[in-house]
């Protein structure tokens, strides 16, 4: 395929987003320019975020977005060759917005369109970021999501398996708003549970004694609360230091079963697969430092190369959505108006 300049849209949670990218035949690929406008500040005080104010949020900004990443790109949408889209999973009116809003662009310019899983933007991060060939394993582990996939195409994935109940992102803005921290919580956690010690309170590891790669971690938090309860309702209130072991002992529950459950995937994918393993993560909670530290040395046991995007590609982006559209592209997948806005799209 000839090189190709793409527009790629993404609003499905809480991020309005959109980047050029420019995909080269031989060669990585280029990203000319990368917006994300978060919307943190609309949902501080309503302890998550709050799906109409996110999509009002999408509506209005979606046009001031694509015309910034033009902007920084030095280009007009003259030089843009196709449009990608998130069209799905997310919160149903943000992938509303950025399906018309590209359904929009493509109409007036007569450029091809193309509907991406936000999913797959995520999992082919690894592609964009370090060229991984595939096939490779991914963990995914966001606020809203927690699987392993063996990522064997742009359109190609087998899922080993993921949680059943919460994200661990979620997991951590939970015990955040537990501990009375700011949203979000991951990395609020993250910081008090560098002063704390982990080995203070021995927090359940769910679904180890389980075969296979499904995780669990809502018990996770009510097993935190009832600590933070015991502490208060003994001491009439919590340290600095109660908060610190408290966040220190849930990070590393998190990170274990991370961890041992990463192993298992990784049998699994070398069963089938490759001389070059790869373990690749993405997601926001792959941010985390100790969690981080848990996958490499995993992947390390088993000789495995441990590729985490940089966190800004980790975390919601539109630069993922232009690259997975345009390996979609290249694959002769194409939409048209009758694309259509999923809030469920398993890969
Ligand atoms: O990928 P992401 O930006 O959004 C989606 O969920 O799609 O992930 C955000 C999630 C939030 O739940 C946030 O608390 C968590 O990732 N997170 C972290 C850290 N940084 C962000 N969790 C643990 N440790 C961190 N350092
Ligand atoms: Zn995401």
């Amino acid at each position: 395929p000839p090189p190709l300049t793409i527009l790629g849209l993404e609003s499905s949670c809480d991020d309005t987003a959109a980047a050029l990218l420019r995909m080269e035949p031989d060669g990585p690929a280029q990203i000319l320019s990368s917006v994300v406008l978060g919307q943190t500040a609309l949902h501080a005080g309503f302890g998550g975020v709050v799906p109409e104010i996110a999509a009002r949020a999408h509506a209005e900004k979606l046009d001031t977005c694509v015309r910034e990443a033009l902007m920084r790109a030095g280009m007009t949408l003259a030089d843009v060759e196709a449009v990608a889209v998130t069209a799905g999973p997310g919160l149903i009116g943000g992938v509303i917005a950025g399906v018309m809003c590209a359904k929009g662009i493509a109409a007036g310019t007569g450029l091809p369109l193309v509907g991406v899983n936000h999913l797959a933007g995520h999992a082919l991060t690894p592609r964009l970021t370090d060229q991984v060939a595939y096939p490779y394993l991914m963990l995914l582990v966001s606020g809203g999501h927690c699987q392993f996939l063996i990522v064997r195409g742009a359109d190609d994935f087998t899922r080993l398996g993921g949680t059943i109940d919460d994200a661990p992102g979620e997991a951590f803005d939970k015990v955040a708003r537990l501990l009375g921290l700011p949203q979000p919580g991951g990395p609020m956690v993250e910081r008090e549970a560098l002063s704390g010690d982990e080995a203070r309170f021995r927090f359940p590891r769910p679904l180890l004694d389980r075969p296979g790669c499904d995780m669990s971690f809502s018990g996770l938090k009510t097993a935190l609360l009832r600590a933070r309860d015991t502490i208060v309702a003994e001491n009439s209130g919590l340290t600095r230091q109660d908060r610190a072991d408290l966040c220190a002992g849930f990070q590393a529950s998190v990170r274990d079963v991370l961890a041992e459950k990463t192993r298992r995937a990784l049998a699994a994918y070398l069963d089938d697969t490759p001389a070059q393993p790869v373990l690749a993560v993405a997601g926001g909670v792959a941010a985390n430092a100790t969690i981080r530290l848990g996958l490499e040395t995993v992947a390390s046991e088993i000789g495995a190369r441990f590729v985490a995007p940089p966190l800004a590609l980790c975390t919601d982006n539109a630069a993922m959505i232009a690259y997975a559209g345009g390996e979609l592209l290249a694959l002769g997948r194409r939409d048209d108006m009758t694309l259509v806005a999923r809030p469920r799209w398993p890969l």
